[in-house]
């Protein structure tokens, strides 16, 4: 019998013990990380030889024995040593011009030196790998996950060793009907371990995650600006690792000279509801607060802001004032040139893009985008939607698929619930309607809530009716979601020229975003305004549509499509889009195109109109 064709340690993977899966922990960064951020040897693996093996079965890992020296007569075919290394975090679409279209597996491994520490354990955590991921830490499987935008993390204490260790990982981003996103999805299928890998020790106790939040009614019976605002109730709740009582946490907002020793009960958790007066949160005053949580000795820090998000009939109020969202969408891709961003410099240039505009909001689609561009736009006073990828056509009665999309949407709220300019959760994208597809939806959003009571609830609808220029949104959805928002390209995809003619029908008491419009144009094509493609159709169809849109009844905010041209492998018209979809009021190359001035020109009106109210 042919013996597998990896060197592997079979033995050790078949013995290898299952580290358990985690929670996911919050606030990652305020705690004691070791970066594995850097050069990954990385092996192409098109037919998953690594995994599978009909001769022997193999359904267990393949490993790359790192023992040396090797006898001259072993067959060795795949040696990480040997590899070449690739940027850690970083998609491979962009990295290595074999990869660009790749959609498969390859395995990275990545060697680090540890030392066991009296009275702590250590975490391997992931910010996100697309797709799939099965992680191995020396030669024995600590666990897997799917979803492609959302952090996980394991505990590995038991696979380490003094001295020299190895991950390795297994990535596939091949696309499934069954997952989620679905097949088809109109971005590029960046593959890879696309965000930080980060060791994190932490002692035997830790506190695991907690959320520090304004109580969402704290304002409601302030109105107007001069409102008098006494001490405002903030709710705090947080849970250990593990369920164990007597735990005492002393949280510290030195600021607010607010200091409270509390302990944990039978569960390991803590509720409790404290009172301050914080500076609110605001676009114009993004105020973070220093936030100290004490636990045996150890203090985890975090900068929180304190605001509240509501609606009133259709209006949208934060801190008890309506608010228009001025807002773009935006892809999670670097600004020049594509890839997924992975560093705060991409973000803040993007998020620079966006207040250029004149945007004080932006819609994080169609996925959780790198933790960096939330708390960069935390910082910068920019409120956000964040967004699962259920998009299109997702398999609705698959259990596994609701799963899925659970997970992701638990997981996207656990990583930014203490982030105070993340006002939206939004748990889809342009659904086909249906019984089946309403029942998945409605569990999400019942889920969102249990989770969150502080933010608001939206997906991007599709407006389903039109008649004789009339619009009329139609969706059953609308009961379970705080914002009604919707997708329309009038000018773009359907009815050219006749924006001008068009009344919109939003027909339910709730505030109203339009989540997408706008069309495409390539930066530098010149020419009439009624030729395709070129800037002067793009810009004469946002003057159309922004004239349309403002007639709305409740328009409480728009995020125009698309901030910048993204990579996408539906966009292929050569000379135009050459894999770019180029609906950016940027080029992909941070060129600002005629329409951006339009949408410029808009906010600035908007603004002006909204601050003399
Ligand atoms: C859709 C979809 C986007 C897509 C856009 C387009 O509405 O939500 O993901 O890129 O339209 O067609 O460009």
């Amino acid at each position: 019998m042919r013996f597998f064709l990896f060197p592997v340690a079979l033995i050790m993977a078949l013995t290898g013990v299952r580290a358990e899966g985690l929670p996911l922990v919050g606030n990652i960064g305020g705690r004691d990380v070791t970066s594995l951020n850097g050069d990954w040897n990385y092996i192409i693996d098109v037919q998953e030889e690594g995994y599978y093996d009909y001769r022997m079965n193999v359904t267990r890992w393949g490993f790359f024995q790192n023992a040396k020296p090797r006898r001259p007569e072993e067959l060795i075919e795949y040696d990480f040593d040997k590899a070449a290394t690739m940027k850690i975090p970083g998609d491979w679409n962009t990295q290595d011009e074999r990869l660009f279209f790749y959609e498969g597996t390859v395995w990275f491994k990545r060697s680090f030196n540890w030392t066991k520490a009296e009275g702590r354990r250590t975490l391997l955590y992931f910010g996100a790998i697309n797709y799939e991921a099965h992680v191995y830490v020396n030669g024995t499987k600590v666990g897997s996950h799917v979803g492609g935008f959302t952090p996980f993390n394991f505990d590995i204490t038991n696979q380490l060793r003094e001295g020299d260790n190895f991950v390795i990982v297994k990535v596939d981003n091949k696309r499934h009907a069954e997952d989620v996103p679905t097949q088809i999805f109109d971005w590029w299928n960046y593959g890879g371990i696309t965000r930080d890998v980060l060791l994190v020790s932490v002692p035997e106790t830790y506190i695991e995650n907690y959320t520090l939040a304004l109580d969402p009614h704290a304002l409601d019976a302030q109105t107007g600006k001069k409102a008098k605002k006494g001490a405002l109730p903030i709710n705090f709740s947080l849970r250990l690792n593990r369920p164990e009582a007597g735990q005492t946490v002393t949280l510290a907002i030195p600021e607010l000279k607010l200091k409270q020793t509390l302990t944990t009960d039978e569960e390991g958790c803590i509720a409790a509801t404290l009172k301050a007066k914080p500076q609110l949160w605001t676009p114009e005053n993004p105020k973070l607060y220093k936030v100290e949580l004490t636990l045996v000795g150890e203090t985890l820090a975090d900068e929180i802001g304190f605001r509240t998000i509501t609606t009133r009939g259709k209006q949208i109020l934060l801190n008890g004032e309506p608010i228009f969202l001025r807002g773009i969408s935006i892809h999670d891709e670097k600004p020049n040139g594509g890839g997924r961003t992975n560093s705060v410099e991409d973000s803040h240039t993007l998020l620079t893009w966006a207040k250029e505009l004149g945007c004080n909001f932006v819609r994080l689609a169609h996925y959780p985008h790198n933790e960096n561009t939330i708390r960069e736009a935390e910082r910068m006073g920019i409120l956000v939607w964040s967004e699962i990828p259920v998009y299109w056509t997702i398999a609705w009665t698959n259990p596994a698929t609701f799963d899925n999309a659970r997970q992701q949407l638990t997981d996207m709220i656990s990583r930014d619930q203490n982030r105070a300019n993340v006002i939206i959760w939004s748990i889809a994208n342009e659904t086909p309607h249906g019984a089946d597809r309403e029942n998945f939806l409605s569990r999400l959003a019942t889920h969102a809530r249990e989770l969150d009571n502080t933010r608001l609830i939206s997906m991007a609808m599709e407006v389903t009716s039109a008649s004789n220029y009339h619009n009329r949104l139609n969706d059953n959805m609308n009961k379970y979601v705080d914002v009604i928002s919707f997708n329309q390209y009038i000018g773009w995809y359907r009815d050219v020229n006749d924006a001008p003619k068009m009344t919109w029908e939003v027909p339910y008491e709730k505030p109203v975003i339009v989540s997408e419009f706008g069309g495409g144009a390539k930066y530098g094509y010149r020419g009439p305004k009624n030729q395709r493609w070129t800037e002067e159709f793009q810009e004469n169809l946002y003057r159309e549509n922004v004239a349309m849109l403002e007639k709305i009844d409740g328009l409480s905010g728009t995020t125009p499509w698309i901030l910048k041209d993204f990579r996408s492998p539906r966009r292929v018209l050569d000379g135009i889009q050459d894999y770019y979809n180029r609906k950016g009021l940027y080029s992909d190359k941070g060129e600002r195109k005629l329409a951006f001035y339009v949408m410029n020109e808009w906010y600035e009106k908007i603004k002006n109109e909204w601050n003399k109210k």
